[in-house]
């Protein structure tokens, strides 16, 4: 699935994202930087944070209680925000467009 990812210099990237693979997998192999993932995809660290495109939220699905509570510790969280090794890739996200914050700190 291709998943656009936007710096918030506006630079974009496109990958293509194995399904099955998670957000935040997808641009750490691919060097996609703005994403730290210290906790390797655990819902423990919070340094995952992208907003997700408004209109693609429905396709995102729900967060979960783990990531609500864990988004608590990122910066400047907004309703769309998501921690990305909790968005599992699959063709139902083919052109997903997540937007990453200006640092995960
Ligand atoms: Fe740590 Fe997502 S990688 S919460």
């Amino acid at each position: 699935a291709k998943i656009t990812y936007i710096q918030h210099d506006g630079a974009e990237q496109v990958i293509d994202v194995k399904p099955g693979l998670t957000v935040m997998e997808g641009a750490v192999k691919n060097n996609v930087p703005g994403i730290d993932a210290d906790c390797g995809g655990a819902c423990a660290c919070a340094t995952c944070h992208v907003y997700v495109d408004e209109a693609w939220l429905d396709k995102t699905g729900d967060k979960s209680a783990m990531e609500e509570s864990m988004l608590d510790f990122a910066e400047n969280v907004e309703p769309n925000s998501r921690l990305s090794c909790q968005i599992k890739v699959s063709d139902a996200l083919d052109g997903l467009v997540v937007r990453l914050p200006e640092s995960q700190h």
